[in-house]
């Protein structure tokens, strides 16, 4: 085991890491619970799909939206950004619903291959499963919907929830046109002045900020609300 991975000293570089991003972060927004923030990021201290930023961003993305908020995230994976969207949205009636195929299928070659190294490791467990098992340990079970299904069927069969969505975030198939063919599907939906953010603008997944780029161009979106890291958050 590489020693960056031995238990105390993973725990100690997350306590560093948290508490030099929670600093900033509770200057900035003091009015966020930055404690549930830690919470959660405790419980996902292995994952490395996002950096503190980036979490921090969707946390706060979500505890902006009006109570009984609805989010749609596209590409859950184990359910990591989920429980942060899930963990800032307030109301009984708060609900992400989680759109991903669960199998870890992409159209972009070098997501394929990474995810089928983490499928080795998962043996006959399923990111579906882990997924609830995740939601259901931070609490957050009664604030998810897993939809299980590829995207764009899904945004078809949601087609009646059109207009009514207070936050998109889209983080699924990064090859060009799958994000352009996401942009398509899910911008509809999301509520006059609410959000759509994105991650993996400017990083090495370019079909995705190229995608965007052509968007923002197109004059897709009516304002750039706020970058962290790769996430990048419109308002429509
Ligand atoms: C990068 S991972 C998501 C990571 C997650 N948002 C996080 O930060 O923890 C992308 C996910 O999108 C899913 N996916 C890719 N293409 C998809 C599609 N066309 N429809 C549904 N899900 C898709 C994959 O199965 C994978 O779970």
């Amino acid at each position: 085991m590489a020693f960056k991975h031995w238990p105390v000293v993973r725990d100690l570089r997350f306590a560093q890491k948290c508490g030099r991003y929670l600093r900033g972060a509770r200057k900035r927004r003091p009015d966020l619970d930055w404690d549930e923030f830690r919470r959660i990021a405790r419980h996902f201290k292995q994952d490395d799909m996002g950096s503190f930023p980036e979490r921090g961003y969707l946390f706060q993305l979500a505890s902006d939206t009006p109570e009984n908020a609805q989010v749609v995230e596209v590409g859950s994976w184990m359910g990591a950004s989920t429980c942060f969207l899930a963990g800032g949205l307030r109301g009984d009636r708060a609900r992400v619903l989680a759109v991903d195929n669960f199998q870890g299928l992409s159209t972009c070659g070098e997501d394929t291959v990474w995810y089928n190294r983490h499928f080795q490791r998962l043996g006959a467990r399923t990111t579906l499963e882990i997924f609830r098992e995740n939601f259901a340990a931070l609490g957050f079970t009664p604030r998810s919907e897993p939809v299980v299904s590829d995207s764009l069927a899904a945004a078809q069969a949601l087609a009646a929830r059109r207009g009514s969505i207070d936050l998109v975030f889209i983080d699924g198939d990064h090859a060009y046109a799958a994000c352009k063919a996401d942009i398509e599907a899910w911008a509809p939906f999301v509520k006059p002045g609410g959000v759509i953010a994105f991650h993996d603008f400017g990083s090495r997944a370019d079909g995705v900020t190229r995608a965007i780029f052509e968007e923002i161009k197109a004059g897709r979106f009516a304002e750039i609300i706020g970058v962290a890291g790769t996430i990048i958050a419109f308002r429509m």
